[in-house]
């Protein structure tokens, strides 16, 4: 097991920034801004292998590039940390652990792709980290850390914070992009497909997740092969899993991608409470399908969890005893997803309140096989459909439980009495976050 790279620095105030000069903070930035050419730093970030922890795994070099390059000359860098989705809280514990690594990352992104604006698009419920990453940038550019960090000048990079939309949505890129216009946080249409053409303001901009950014002045300091010494051919590297649900010890743990789920769950969360067994596992948080309990050997990466038949996302692994009830489950998320659906495309509106209305028959015991398989149809059709992906999201979990648990959802419809617990969502945003090292498995 590889060494926490993240969430190595651990020092309180965690704003404190001399503390973080001390660690070899700010450096990375300075070796960017002194001696390396943009080209030379994207070339690092693409040897490296780096690919985005936002949830769809994309080539971070990729989109570097294509905003570096643009035909454009006006650039926009936006840090992503919306993080609204029910599971998923590895942000937030690097907003409050180590504000300064991503202001050191944003500072090298919005240098690298020649940026005029940086800025940092944080959940609405992070009042605190809020605070905390504002304390931490007042420190940063007193200490004159920002100076000439705008590429060709010796203007100080003035990175803004951006207090979120409060929505599931809102996170979706082109919607963050939009409530930053001051408009509804709605995801806009497609084409054009990606921000880096037609991002804020109309022009090219790079996007990136918290944990993404974070990541970079380790890459510029310590090299690309020291990047990718751990982890898969295709996956270099560690990833934040935000580890929840029927687990011992819920908490955010950072590990070499292509370790096994059983892994995470029985080291890290020290196994499932009462000694009960995995019922089923979503291993990248409520808009992949899950995975039952037998198939926990899985390497938690991209490719090993797509061919599972499931997906990474970012990471927010959210664990299912066999003592919770999947039709409670399922009636759970699929009432997150019916009112977190924006609203404006038809398939979307209306599939997620037909899934969550199926559910509910089912779960008050009106259901009959037929619903069963219209939910299925209803699954298969409304997936693809819609600007982002929240109704594809909410269909393939929904037919992944059919298809493991359709004896459960048989057992409602013809009556046996469910002697199974509710779901319990008290594991997900509110969860005290358990601190690596003080479990033994760092
Ligand atoms: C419904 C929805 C919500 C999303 N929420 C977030 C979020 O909170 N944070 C995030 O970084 N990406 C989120 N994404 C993914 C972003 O659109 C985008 O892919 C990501 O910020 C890119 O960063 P990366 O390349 O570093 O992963 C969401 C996508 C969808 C469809």
């Amino acid at each position: 097991m590889s060494e926490p790279r993240l969430l190595k620095y651990r020092h309180s105030p965690s704003w404190d920034i001399d503390a973080y000069v001390k660690n070899g903070g700010y450096q990375a930035l300075q070796t960017c801004v002194t001696t390396l050419t943009q080209n030379e730093i994207i070339t690092q970030v693409k040897q490296a292998g780096l690919r985005g922890r936002g949830g769809a795994a994309f080539p971070t070099w990729l989109k570097f590039d294509k905003v570096l390059n643009h035909e454009t000359t006006e650039h926009h860098f936006v840090c992503n940390a919306g993080e609204h989705e029910p599971g998923t809280f590895k942000d937030r514990h690097l907003l409050r652990t180590n504000p300064h690594q991503i202001i050191e990352g944003c500072a090298i992104a919005a240098y690298a792709v020649n940026a005029t604006t940086a800025s940092v698009y944080i959940n609405n419920d992070y009042a605190e980290e809020i605070g905390i990453f504002r304390k931490a940038l007042a420190l940063a550019k007193d200490g004159g850390y920002l100076r000439r960090t705008v590429f060709g000048s010796d203007a100080d990079l003035n990175i803004e914070v951006f207090v979120g939309a409060g929505s599931y949505v809102a996170g979706e890129e082109t919607a963050m992009l939009e409530s930053m216009q001051g408009r509804p946080a709605i995801p806009r249409q497609k084409p054009p497909f990606y921000p880096t053409e037609f991002g804020l303001h109309g022009k090219p901009t790079l996007v990136n997740n918290v944990e993404t950014i974070s990541n970079l002045p380790h890459i510029i300091q310590h090299g690309a092969a020291w990047f990718s010494s751990v982890g898969t051919a295709k996956n270099p590297g560690t990833m934040l899993f935000s580890l929840s649900g029927a687990v011992n010890r819920p908490g955010v743990y950072e590990l070499s991608l292509g370790t096994p789920l059983k892994t995470l769950i029985d080291e890290y969360g020290n196994g499932i409470p009462g000694g009960h067994e995995v019922k089923a596992v979503f291993p990248g948080g409520p808009s992949f399908a899950m995975l039952p309990g037998t198939q926990l050997d899985v390497p938690l990466d991209t490719e090993a969890l797509k061919q599972a038949g499931s997906g990474l996302g970012s990471a927010g692994v959210i664990v299912i005893d066999d003592q919770t009830c999947m039709i409670d489950t399922m009636l759970h998320f699929m009432r997150f997803f019916q009112r977190e659906s924006c609203g404006q495309c038809p398939p979307c509106r209306l599939g997620t309140i037909n899934l969550k209305s199926g559910i509910h028959k089912i779960h008050s015991g009106k259901g009959s096989e037929r619903d069963i398989d219209t939910l299925i149809e209803l699954c298969r059709f409304a997936k693809g459909q819609g600007y982002c992906t929240l109704v594809t999201g909410a269909s393939v979990l929904l037919e992944s439980s059919i298809r493991y648990f359709r004896n459960e959802y048989e057992a409602h419809i013809h009556g046996a009495p469910c002697t199974l617990r509710p779901y319990s969502p008290a594991t997900s945003h509110a969860v005290e976050i358990v601190d690596q090292a003080q479990t033994g498995t760092a």
